[in-house]
């Protein structure tokens, strides 16, 4: 199959286009897109078939359930067996937006697009290409992120094509995503909800609104016993083809390791890597110096982090570090992250 890279600029809309990817959905098709989180892998979320479809171009276990893009809020309750109140609470605050609501389905959801739960994960994104392509697709877009299983999810189109090449009827190009980082899944099946990825939409901003919000205790500690209710975090991902170790204490005992690490990976040939933000750049020599952006910076570090890690795979680059970031606000989505990129390997300094 040939795959259709369609280009729109910024900010723009091909309506022809979006005829035609709302044309390949509805005839059992996969179309990739944009959101304001990831690029996504759509399909046809009420057809058991466009599911399968899904699975096999991810190379992904058909037991990890995908989530259901929909682009009017009352659509939700057609795909959802009964809506609870907190639900309009959250779409009225965060909605379009990059929050992920799971739900008891409605029988229309197949078992396929939900992994055999009895639950949906529903969600309506802030992308312009991406609301118009659901509409044409007839409402109901399953859609993981854009990547082969275990790879970090695309932030640009090119990583799409890269791993989507030959699978997929289409590719929406609408640019660099603006978060990076994949949405908040919050769980509204429990009596307190319960966030199970974190996200752009953080514990505070959730907490705010619904009162009392828990965490997936797999989230924070990665040896727990039990496994986490979303069935996709227990998978190893985002992982670069070589290895990247997070370094955890005070900024001068962090650089000070990582140039040691740097200096020691360099003697013995390997090719080395290092994310850092603009100010510290400086204090470092790698073959990849890679900059998210100003100090502190943690809406940047989010953006960039996927694209950096894919990077680090062009350039071939074997050893790689990262400090370790405070795990507030949207620091939670990134050290998750960042934690299963590395394997969890942490050295503290
Ligand atoms: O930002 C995003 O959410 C992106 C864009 C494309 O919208 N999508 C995305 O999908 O990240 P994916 O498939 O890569 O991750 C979905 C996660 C998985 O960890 C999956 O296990 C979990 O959501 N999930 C989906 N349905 C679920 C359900 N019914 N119960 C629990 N977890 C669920
Ligand atoms: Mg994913």
């Amino acid at each position: 199959m040939e795959t259709k890279w369609v280009k729109s600029p910024e900010g723009t809309i091909d309506k022809v286009a979006m005829a035609e990817a709302g044309r390949i959905i509805r005839a059992g098709g996969l179309v990739a897109f944009p959101t304001e989180t990831v690029y996504g892998l759509g399909g046809d979320a009420l057809s058991p078939d466009s599911s399968r479809k899904i699975y096999a171009a991810k190379g992904r276990p058909s037991d990890n359930p995908l989530i259901v893009h929909i682009c009017r809020v009352e659509d939700m309750a057609r795909i959802v067996r009964e809506v609870p109140p907190q639900a309009y609470v959250l779409a009225e605050h965060f909605w379009p937006g990059p929050l992920t609501m799971i739900m008891k389905k409605a029988d229309i959801v197949p078992p396929e697009t939900t992994g055999g739960l009895d639950t949906v994960a529903v969600r309506l994104p802030n992308h312009e290409v991406a609301l118009e392509f659901i509409r044409e697709a007839g409402g109901f877009v399953a859609a993981p992120s854009a990547n082969v299983s275990g790879r970090p999810s695309p932030t640009l189109a090119k990583y799409v094509y890269e791993d989507m090449d030959g699978k997929i009827e289409m590719l929406l190009d609408g640019g660099e995503v603006g978060i990076g980082v994949e949405s908040t899944i919050i769980d509204l099946t429990e009596e307190i909800p319960v966030i199970l990825r974190p996200g752009y939409i953080t514990w505070e901003m959730l907490q705010e609104v619904l009162g009392e919000v828990c965490l997936d205790p797999t989230m924070l500690e990665h040896d727990r016993p039990e496994a986490p209710k979303a069935p996709g975090m227990k998978y190893k991902h985002y992982a670069p083809q070589g290895e990247l170790t997070i370094v955890s204490g005070t900024s001068q005992n962090v650089q000070n390791e990582i140039r040691r690490l740097l200096q020691n990976d360099r003697e013995q040939g390997y090719k080395t890597g290092v994310i850092v933000s603009s100010d510290e750049a400086w204090v470092y020599e790698a073959d990849a110096v890679k900059v998210t952006g100003e100090k502190e910076d943690m809406a940047a570090v989010a953006r960039s982090l996927f694209r950096i890690l894919r990077e680090f795979d062009d350039e071939k680059i074997d050893r790689m570090y990262v400090q370790a970031f405070a795990q507030d606000g949207i620091g939670q989505a990134v050290m998750n992250r960042i934690l299963k990129a590395a394997g969890h390997k942490i050295i503290e300094v």
